[in-house]
């Protein structure tokens, strides 16, 4: 009988948090997907009926604007950038049974059919509230569209309600000089009616189902804060200009982002069943035997633990079995940071890095808990080469020659049963460990494991046995234990690692089958040995933090000016604008920088020296037509290391991009070197 005969397949649906669509994945939100992913895959090995969907976030202002600015509709935008995430996932091997949108006739449907459950049992109230308004937009302004100075340290330029530089929290009412960062307007205050859903009325289904095991200790423990706190009814409209869905019934009136976003998963999973013939309604119904769970991060835990689940017990729905929240990346140690570069993106991850040496990383430290989480790069190289290359690796490279040499790839018997017995058996406990997501102590239990394959090839040593006279069928079968006890390590890691996981197939000649373990490589043929993976070199991610520093707005345009392009930014004080120096200088060379998409080389004649910038010109000039011209440039602009060498100034250039940037040129008459005024 095998292991997953004795008990019954589990129906199990798994979902990670939508990204929001309007910006790329970055290695935050891979620890997320990355977990999730490790989760599904263990499920499914181990023969589970085992669905994981998943969705670009496509609604809300932010998407809106964005796709005013480049000159697209939200619908082009959001279609790009779903193709854009789709890539990065499918290069870090998360395996989706379905990536879908919110922007989906499914999802419309289910958030109308929801919707009206809600208002059908009462727990729809409606009425007016004011709020910030920007009369040039005409539309509305959420905390975060609205700029000014500090109340408190007077620091200009502050988002919505809390300062950067002194870290005071204020309503945008509070702010100084208030500004609508969508146009430059001052806003109004103005009235309109909002839709609201009753949450308190849901308290007590709350109280029971916080505590229903359905959250993690430390999730529940602050929910039963915030219930004691009081609940407050969820505003779950927002006026026209927005992009999503219109409210029935409501003309003008859209369902706020977060209504329609956690009903995606519902959407995706229903898109799957259509195409896959899968049952929907046993997966859904209020009785339901199935089994959903959603991974998240903490900083979305209300969502997904008030409002969600009673928006499904009100619509009839089933509530999620467990919603399991984790903590926050940080990189060495600090916050990821777009100046230091380790606000890496996936796509530079990738293009520098295997992204099974992230996957292991991650689940090197990941807990069941929703502790932060640390990437220390010096460590994440130091892990990798010394458990995945050092200890894994090596039990097959050492071993695995021997075998094609000398017996033309035939293994021979096991004689270690004692050692195999142990390994076959601490498979239990990782079941145990993968889980209860405690892929950390799955992943140092499997290193252990890793340790004794090792010093029982050391001990062995296959290497002064090969050079013995008579010694074959020991030779043989030291080499045979040592690629049994590799088989299962690779089976215990193909969760975390798929790629080599498939590599050590290939190479074994053999299933990984977590279920079917106990069975023995003998007298079995294997194929040659390739390396399965080489090692981390710090060089490597130096390159990949340069590239993640070049990738950052710098070469056009400024991010504190307002993206109207009519609109002035902030006024400033004569003494800053003299503290920049401002020169004329000739474009002595020009040049194409290799690998950079949007750069320029310019070498600039100073009238006394010469400068190397980086321009982001490249859309709009070719090199040859620049040199011999006059330009300006700030002179007086620190230097910054980018990933091509270091720039020193800035060129002044005017144009709203692509074709149309035009680089100053001062009159004929200016000579390199004077100051302009
Ligand atoms: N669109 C919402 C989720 C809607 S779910 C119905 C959203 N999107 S997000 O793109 O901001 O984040 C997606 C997921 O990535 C969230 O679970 C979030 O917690 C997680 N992370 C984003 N940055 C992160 C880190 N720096 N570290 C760990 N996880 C992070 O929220
Ligand atoms: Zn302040």
């Amino acid at each position: 009988m095998t292991q997953a005969s004795s008990k019954q397949q589990r129906d199990i649906l798994v979902t990670s948090a939508l990204p929001y669509a309007n910006g790329p994945i970055h290695l935050g939100h891979l620890l997320e997907y990355i977990q999730t992913d490790i989760w599904v895959r263990y499920q499914k090995m181990r023969g589970q009926n085992c669905y994981y969907v998943c969705a670009d976030d496509a609604h809300g202002t932010a998407i809106m604007l964005r796709a005013e600015r480049e000159g697209i509709t939200p619908e082009q935008l959001i279609d790009r950038i779903r193709e854009e995430h789709q890539q990065d996932f499918s290069g870090f091997h998360i395996r989706f049974d379905n990536y879908y949108t919110t922007h989906s006739e499914e999802n419309r449907y289910f958030s109308e059919y929801i919707y009206r459950q809600l208002q059908n049992n009462g727990h729809i109230a409606t009425r007016k509230i004011t709020q910030s308004f920007d009369p040039e937009k005409n539309m509305f302004l959420a905390d975060r569209f609205i700029k000014g100075t500090c109340p408190k340290c007077k620091t200009e330029d502050q988002y919505g309600d809390n300062c950067e530089a002194c870290g005071a929290t204020y309503t945008p009412a509070e702010l100084i000089n208030p500004r609508s960062a969508v146009s430059g307007a001052t806003p109004i205050e103005k009235e309109s009616e909002h839709y609201f859903f009753k949450l308190p009325e849901f308290a007590d289904f709350l109280t029971k189902w916080t505590r229903s095991g359905a959250l993690q200790p430390q999730v529940a423990n602050k929910l039963a804060e915030w219930l004691d706190a009081g609940l407050q009814e969820w505003d779950i409209s927002r006026d026209a200009p927005y992009f999503g869905f219109e409210i029935p019934d409501a003309p003008g009136k859209y369902f706020y982002v977060w209504l329609d976003a956690p009903i995606g998963y519902l959407a995706s999973f229903k898109n799957l069943c259509k195409r896959e013939d899968i049952d929907f309604e046993h997966f859904w119904k209020a009785d339901s035997t199935a089994e959903v769970y959603h991974f998240i991060g903490k900083d979305i835990i209300n969502f997904h633990a008030l409002f969600w689940p009673s928006m499904l017990y009100d619509a009839g729905f089933r509530t999620p079995t467990a919603v399991w929240a984790h903590g926050f990346v940080t990189v060495n140690g600090k916050k990821m940071s777009k100046s230091r570069g380790t606000f890496i993106m996936a796509r530079t991850y990738l293009d520098h890095l295997n992204p099974e040496y992230l996957r292991y990383y991650f689940a090197g430290k990941l807990t069941g808990g929703v502790d932060d989480m640390d990437l220390n790069l010096e460590d994440f190289a130091a892990r990798v080469n010394s458990d995945l290359v050092g200890k894994v690796v090596n039990i097959a490279s050492r071993s695995a020659g021997f075998i094609t040499k000398r017996f033309d790839g035939e293994l021979g018997e096991v004689t270690e049963q004692a050692k195999l017995k142990e390994f076959i058996e601490a498979g239990k406990e990782l079941e145990a460990f993968y889980e209860a997501r405690e892929f950390g102590r799955a992943m140092r239990r499997i290193m252990e494991l890793a340790d004794i394959a090792n010093q029982y090839v050391n001990d062995e040593q296959p290497w002064v046995i090969a050079k013995q006279e008579g010694q074959d069928e020991k030779l043989q079968a030291i080499c045979t234990n040592a690629l049994n006890m590799f088989h299962l390590l690779m089976t215990y890691l193909a969760p975390v690692l798929p790629e080599t996981a498939k590599a050590s197939e290939d190479f074994l000649n053999a299933k990984l089958d977590w279920n079917n373990r106990s069975e023995r490589l003998e007298n079995h043929s294997i194929k040659k040995f390739t390396p399965l993976m080489s090692r981390v070199d710090m060089a490597q991610i130096e390159k990949m933090l340069d590239a993640s520093k070049e990738e950052m707005p710098a070469a056009t345009g400024k991010p504190s000016q307002p993206a109207n392009p009519e609109a002035i930014a902030d006024e400033i004080e004569f003494d800053d604008f003299a503290k920049v120096d401002l020169r004329v200088v000739k474009i002595v060379k020009a040049e194409h920088v290799e690998g950079a998409d949007k750069l320029l080389r310019l070498t600039l004649d100073l009238g006394h020296g010469e400068r190397n910038v980086f321009a982001g010109i490249k859309s709009a000039y070719n090199p040859e037509d620049l040199e011999g011209r006059l330009t300006v440039m700030v002179a007086n602009l620190k230097s910054r290391k980018m990933k091509f060498g270091i720039s020193e100034g800035m060129v002044l250039a005017a144009g709203p991009g692509g074709k149309d940037i035009f680089i100053l040129s001062p009159d004929s008459g200016a000579t390199p070197g004077m100051r302009v005024m």
